[in-house]
């Protein structure tokens, strides 16, 4: 989710040319500079506002209790940054991808970069994945120009646009431009590991507590971004036209059917060999070794891999290590009453 507190130089945008990574994925190659990575680097000038080091240093950015937005639990920086993210002025050719968090954002996030630049994997290594793809909501704590909105204002179009806001959230000039939006979902027991594991390695979140306190948490939708059910809900029921609405579980199954429906979804066409290295590049292994796409350039005081990977296992069913009979017979019940009525169905592994 943290996506603004990256070292500077360390990630690999922050380095006016960077390239493919080596084994070890922590070094970046020099290569010359493309107009691409001139742009990039121009770009970072102009966010060159903050030091994020020291806001980093914050002690306050660590472990605190979430604030309220509208009554959706949320980080309170984010809260403070909400007046700028509400006027946002999108642009028509805005692509949105929404999702509730652990669902398949950053998966869907390099897909979506590699279809926007035909499957050039050196251009989708120009910067880290969570400035190639800008998180709307997204607030340093306390420093003004550290956020998404900067970060969008800043970026050149076609933007691709990240954002975990429940629907009713997204600022209303995504409707009123008519913004292609890309909903992904994914079933809420592999959600609710994937995010207890996060708590642990991303210091944004308040302390989980134990996995059967967080599984209480997560149904009561007392973490950020809120109920899962109200979220995958509210934007089914909005789905229209402009929208795909997208299976975590599906991509895992056929990735290559769900990446023609997103290229029919945006009227392109690609050769199939180039489908082919975008769904090379954006497979979990690839993703996992490649850091301008697993999250290894953020500051380990912000996000510590070494306690859990952000590209942690990339699987469908993990629940079933982690889940006891009873926390599952007790999940399906309440999975059944929040679900009454929706013709929205999840497959629980593939
Ligand atoms: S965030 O922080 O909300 O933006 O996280 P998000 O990217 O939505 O979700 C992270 C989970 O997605 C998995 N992931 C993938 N799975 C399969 N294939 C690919 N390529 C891939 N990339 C990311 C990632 O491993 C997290 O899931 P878990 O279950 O924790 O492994």
């Amino acid at each position: 989710i943290w996506a603004g507190l990256c070292l500077m130089g360390h990630c690999p945008g922050h380095s006016p040319a960077t390239g493919s990574s080596t084994a070890t994925g922590t070094v970046l190659a020099q290569e010359p500079a493309s107009p691409e990575v001139v742009e990039a680097a121009s770009r970072e000038d102009s966010q060159r506002c903050v030091d994020p080091l020291s806001a980093m240093e914050q002690e306050d950015a660590i472990r605190q209790e979430l604030g309220s937005l509208h009554g959706i639990p949320l980080f309170k920086s984010f809260i403070e940054g909400w007046p700028q993210v509400k006027a946002f002025q999108a642009r028509p050719d805005d692509l949105l991808i929404s999702t509730y968090p652990k669902s398949g954002t950053t998966w869907l996030s390099e897909i979506m970069d590699m279809i926007y630049h035909d499957g050039d994997v050196e251009k989708c290594r120009r910067d880290a994945i969570y400035n190639r793809v800008p998180f709307l909501e997204m607030k340093v704590p306390k420093v003004p120009c550290a956020t998404g909105v900067e970060q969008l204002e800043n970026t050149p179009s076609p933007r691709l646009v990240k954002t975990h806001l429940p629907v009713q959230l997204l600022p209303t000039s995504f409707w009123e431009k008519e913004c292609k939006i890309i909903y992904m979902a994914r079933n809420p027991k592999d959600v609710v590991i994937s995010y207890y594991y996060f708590h642990h390695m991303a210091k944004i979140h308040p302390d989980p507590g134990t996995k059967a306190e967080f599984l209480e948490n997560f149904m009561a939708g007392k973490v950020a971004y809120g109920s899962w059910y109200d979220h995958v809900r509210g934007w089914w029921e909005k789905k229209q036209e402009k929208m795909l609405y997208l299976f975590y579980e599906d991509m895992k199954k056929d990735p290559r059917r769900e990446v023609q429906k997103i290229l029919h979804f945006l009227g392109k066409e690609l050769a199939e060999e180039t489908v082919e290295r975008i769904l090379h590049h954006t497979s979990f292994q690839e993703m996992k070794k490649n850091p301008a796409a697993n999250y290894e350039t953020m500051l380990p005081t912000a996000m510590d891999h070494s306690i859990s990977p952000f590209l942690r296992k990339g699987i469908s069913g993990d629940w079933k290590n982690h889940f006891t009979v009873a926390q599952n017979e007790r999940f399906d019940q309440h999975y059944q009453e929040h679900m009454a009525g929706s013709d929205l169905h999840f497959q629980m592994e593939v």
